[in-house]
């Protein structure tokens, strides 16, 4: 039998890494994205040498309506096949809907959440043709909270992402293509080095409250291979998601205000 193989976004750093590293240590070959190419093409290089596999870089940046299509054109010139998809790149803004540039809004929802329809739109087909795929969308225990203030959008954006693989979670069962939302909570990753709030979240919430990316990725791909619908990692996320789902909202909405203060986003 071929070896399989998945395309990772957003895996030049954090999560994306690391759910590359364990799809590379189970046999399978890769195509990465991102933006930076020199990380992408290291990690690349890292996981041929380490685990026989192939893994091809096709640098991308998804901000760009267009870029899913010439990703999966691209991929489609190569002679490649799909047969797992994982949607993980993305950011957020915290400074406030109304400082927050327009463009940079425009760019999380094509990033988090257009990307990830797009792509699974052109590459899911081919899956169910062969009876076979993993699509694996990295979401947010964020989207299972009541809102956000501050990243005002990226709640509302992970929410929809849950959502949406629940649907096509429903829609391709008994096809042999798994869909899973993993919705991670704080882990130790460079997104929020890249938001720029690194120091008030590591003072805001103690050592435990954050897990690794290896661990959210292993976590992430035994789900997607379980058919999991979707995944939370961590006892206390799942307890914070719990609450949340139980809370009143005007309750929900408090507490989740109190958190956006301390952190003084609001
Ligand atoms: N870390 C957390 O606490 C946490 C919690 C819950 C959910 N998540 C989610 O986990 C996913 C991965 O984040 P992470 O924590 O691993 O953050 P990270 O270390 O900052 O990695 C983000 C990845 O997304 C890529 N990316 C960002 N903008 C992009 C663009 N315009 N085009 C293409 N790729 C882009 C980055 O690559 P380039 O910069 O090279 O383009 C990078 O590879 C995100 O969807 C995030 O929302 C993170």
């Amino acid at each position: 039998m071929n070896r399989r193989r998945v395309l990772v976004t957003g895996a030049s750093a954090g999560i994306g890494a690391a759910l590359a590293r364990v799809y590379a240590q189970r046999g399978w070959d890769l195509i990465l994205t991102a933006r930076r190419t020199p990380a992408l093409v290291a990690l690349a290089d890292e996981l041929m040498a380490t685990h026989g596999i192939e893994a091809v870089v096709i640098p991308a940046d998804l901000a760009d309506p267009q870029a899913p299509a010439a990703l999966t054109a691209e991929i489609s010139r190569r002679g490649l096949s799909v047969d797992g998809l994982v949607n993980n790149a993305g950011f957020s803004r915290t400074e406030g809907f109304l400082k927050a540039d327009p463009a940079d809004h425009a760019a999380m929802i094509a990033v988090m959440l257009s990307a990830p329809v797009a792509l699974s739109r052109m590459l899911a087909p081919a899956m169910v043709e062969r009876g076979y795929g993993r699509i694996l969308n990295v979401a947010s225990l964020a989207g299972q909270m009541p809102a956000t203030g501050g990243d005002t959008l990226y709640g509302p954006i992970k929410s929809f992402l849950i959502k949406a693989s629940q649907g096509l979670h429903l829609e391709l069962a008994g096809t042999g293509v798994h869909v899973t939302a993993l919705c991670p909570g704080y882990t130790l990753t460079e997104f929020h080095d890249a938001n720029g709030t690194r120091q008030e979240v590591s003072a805001a919430y103690p050592a435990w409250m954050w897990q690794t990316a290896d661990h959210v990725a292993r976590v992430g791909c035994d789900a997607v291979e379980a058919n999991r619908p979707r995944v939370t990692p961590g006892v206390m996320n799942n307890v914070l998601a719990g609450l949340a789902k139980h809370l009143p909202d005007a309750v929900a909405l408090r507490m989740v205000g109190g958190h956006a203060r301390r952190l003084k986003r609001i």
